[in-house]
């Protein structure tokens, strides 16, 4: 496995001379980032060796480098989704990639559903923790030249990038809302008393995605900042679709490209 990351991460870089410094990962309906990247190439996924391929609606699959907030960024403008079929292996491929490329942080966004009755429709929340109920990608032979059999999972996401977002908001008047992070394989949303469920146990949002690219950085010792566009609140009882979770994300996209390439410009 480690070889097949190498052989990717190698390709990509005779393509082209360019080392990127930050690592992105878009959710659903969060592309609107990609205007603000001054781009210097783009691959698209399908051209990519042992890349897995999207198959979302609203995911565009391709890897974007190029400069955004005067710093050196790769972009993944679409992820894969364990409920798309790919094993948790092949969903996490592209951040090892992206750290064999040279990456020092990863920055990683999703829409996902409130499960806090303090949380609406727009807002944009900063994962301070996470409870994956996703399998696990890094069941299996560990890569030893990437971490450890048994990564720490206490401090997985970068207190001072989280303190960073903290003053910036406040310097802009963009709130912020804090929270625990739910990842779930879907494809279904929530019944009322899985999201009660979720609430009850600690959660704060709830995802189909982030917690294995996360584990998958923390594994490597990257430091992560992780943000949910909150697109629906689970406990109303009004329904979510793919469709309103697309429109909600790109109203709030605005907000949380202000907030990255802010905290880029003071990385
Ligand atoms: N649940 C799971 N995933 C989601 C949701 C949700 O309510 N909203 C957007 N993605």
């Amino acid at each position: 496995m480690f070889e097949k990351i190498q052989n990717t991460a190698l390709i990509i870089k005779e393509l082209f001379d360019f080392t990127p410094e930050v690592g992105i990962i878009l959710g659903t309906g969060l592309g609107g980032l990609v205007s603000e990247i001054d781009i210097l190439h783009t691959i698209d996924y399908k051209d990519i060796p042992n890349f897995p391929i999207s198959t979302v609606e609203g995911h565009k699959g391709a890897l974007i480098f190029g400069l955004l907030g005067g710093k050196r960024v790769v972009v993944m403008q679409g992820r894969f989704h364990y409920y798309e079929g790919y094993t948790a292996q092949q969903v996490v491929f592209p951040v090892r990639v992206m750290k064999l490329l040279g990456i020092k942080r990863l920055f990683v966004s999703n829409a996902s559903g409130g499960i806090n009755p303090n949380f609406k429709v727009g807002d944009l929340m900063v994962i301070t923790d996470h409870i994956n109920l996703i399998p696990n990608p890094l069941i299996g032979a560990n890569i030893d030249e990437l971490g450890v059999r048994f990564p720490d999972m206490s401090n997985v996401y970068d207190l001072s990038l989280i303190e960073k977002a903290r003053e910036i908001a406040s310097r802009d008047s963009l709130k912020l809302q804090y929270g625990c992070y739910v990842g779930v394989t879907g494809p279904t949303f929530e019944t009322q008393k899985e999201y009660r469920y979720f609430s009850a146990i600690g959660g704060d949002s709830v995802g189909m995605s982030t917690t294995p690219e996360v584990i998958t950085a923390r594994h490597m010792l990257l430091p992560v900042f992780a943000m949910s566009v909150i697109t629906d609140e689970g406990l109303s009882g009004v329904e979510a679709t793919h469709e309103s979770v697309q429109i909600e994300g790109a109203k709030a996209a605005k907000r949380m490209t202000h907030l990255f390439i802010e905290i880029l410009k003071n990385i």
